[in-house]
């Protein structure tokens, strides 16, 4: 049967692929610092040359240093099938807080801990992997398939969106997706839903300079106070968003996800503890997926005002400046939430100051049909890939590109993540699992198999 060979095949090449991950691990491709620009731009290169080096029509889709990367294995037949990744990575600080450096790969304990190994390169590599293994066992993909892979999905570059505005050759009834979670280490997990985002900056300006607290104090008013009010006021304790009119177009969830969600029996103390939180915090009449899958949020992401230095200096700030973000969900749309953030705020805010409000980015919630026939081949090539049946989950989350392959090809896109939650993406000892990779590839051939 063609699964065994392949299964023969990832083992019997176990440790080249290690490898071969391990190198392309080593590439600091951090998009958000133009620093590491040469960096992002071999990485891309590399990935490239690897597909080439495997047959498939590969190359750089734009001259930029964070180019997409697209490469064309053909099928048997003349339809399609898109693999998205991302080889981009999150940047590395706090570096003293990791136990080895995060562009020198170590293996420890089944895992491989290096920056990027999950989110996204090591779940990448899974589909280089399972690719490999059709082509070499004298397998012949049924369907074209396309890796379509970016380098600027962590700092929110418009490169593939601007590719996917003007290309007119793919075509895929799906899309492949290894950029989230599975549900725990033993159960694989296909994510039917995803939160949308907004991101802005809010700017509160008082005064021409910082000056004097003792010698005006009381007279004028103090950009972060006003600030503090301003963001206090569009949370509650209860973990309820204030703004008028945002549950308006949230969609409640429906029963089956409910009684989904009921038998997915999440540990609420396990996450305090993989947390290290003092305590869970969110709207009380939700459970905990529901909170972080199904309701919208509001977060500070940052805050910037005044003296932060050694010791006291006693002044009133010329400005105060928050970094917020919402998560979304169903049926929320950005644009709508932006305009009523931006009513509230702009009514709320008293006229002794100045607001400014930038949108920084944004993209919409999704949820796909777990019915769908092509969700339903996913779940049966996650089961043979990890030997369990999976379950459907939403995430968290938000992969903005996902939107617009929906809105372009009208396909579903199958979210077939291979990490945990507890990877640490984004975090200091970002790792992942050996078995999960392998599992990974297992599931991507298979899927492909089938398609
Ligand atoms: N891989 C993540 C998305 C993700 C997070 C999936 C958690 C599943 C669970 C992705 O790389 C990411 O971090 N996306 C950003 C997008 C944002 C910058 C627009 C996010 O969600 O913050
Ligand atoms: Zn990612």
């Amino acid at each position: 049967m063609d699964i065994d060979r392949i299964k023969d095949y990832l083992w019997n090449n176990r440790q080249r692929f290690l490898d071969e991950l391990t190198q392309f691990l080593r590439f600091p491709s951090i998009s958000a610092q133009q620093a590491h620009d040469k960096d992002t731009l071999a990485c891309a290169k590399w990935i490239k040359d690897r597909l080439a080096a495997l047959g498939l029509k590969a190359r750089l889709a734009d001259d930029s240093s964070q180019p997409v990367v697209l490469a064309v294995a053909e099928g048997r037949s003349g339809r399609q099938v898109a693999i998205y990744g991302h080889y981009d990575v999150q940047p590395v600080d706090p570096l003293d807080q990791w136990h080895t450096m995060p562009f020198e790969p170590v293996i420890k304990d089944g895992m491989i801990f290096a920056r990027g190994v999950s989110d996204d390169k090591g779940q990448l590599y899974a589909h280089v992997m399972a690719v490999e293994a059709i082509l070499r066992t004298g397998g012949r993909l049924p369907s074209t398939v396309v890796f379509l892979l970016e380098g600027q999905e962590e700092s929110g570059g418009d490169h593939l969106a601007r590719f996917l505005q003007s290309d007119k050759d793919i075509r895929p009834e799906a899309v492949m997706v290894s950029d989230s979670s599975m549900y725990d280490q033993q159960t694989p997990a296909l994510t039917y839903g995803l939160r949308g985002i907004v991101a802005m900056e809010l700017i509160v300006k008082a005064l021409a300079k910082d000056v004097h607290s003792g010698t005006y104090g009381g007279a004028v008013a103090n950009p972060a106070i006003v600030l503090s009010w301003l963001l206090s006021r569009c949370l509650g304790p209860d973990g309820r968003i204030q703004i008028p009119g945002i549950y308006d177009d949230v969609l409640p969830l429906a029963d089956w996800e409910r009684e989904n969600i009921r038998k997915l029996a999440f540990d609420d103390q396990g996450l305090i503890t993989q947390l290290g939180a003092k305590g869970l915090f969110g709207e009380p009449r939700y459970s905990m997926l529901e909170r972080m899958w199904a309701r919208p949020t509001f977060e500070i992401n940052g805050l910037i005002s005044g003296y932060t230095g050694q010791g006291a200096k006693t002044i009133i700030p010329a400005e105060a400046c928050a970094k917020i973000s919402m998560r979304l969900v169903p049926d929320q749309r950005p644009e709508r939430v932006q305009a009523l953030v931006r009513d509230y705020l702009e009514r709320v805010c008293p006229n002794t100051v100045d607001l400014q409000i930038h949108h920084l980015h944004a993209s919409g919630p999704i949820l796909f049909d777990i019915q769908h026939p092509m969700m339903r081949k996913a779940a049966d090539a996650l089961r043979i890939g990890f030997g369990r049946q999976p379950v459907f989950i939403r995430c968290g989350g938000s992969i903005p590109v996902v939107e617009q392959f929906v809105q372009k090809w009208q396909c579903p896109v199958l979210l077939m993540g291979f990490g945990q939650d507890s990877d640490g993406a984004h975090s200091p000892n970002e790792h992942f699992s050996i078995q999960s990779l392998f599992n990974g590839a297992l599931a991507s051939a298979a899927l492909l198999l089938s398609l």
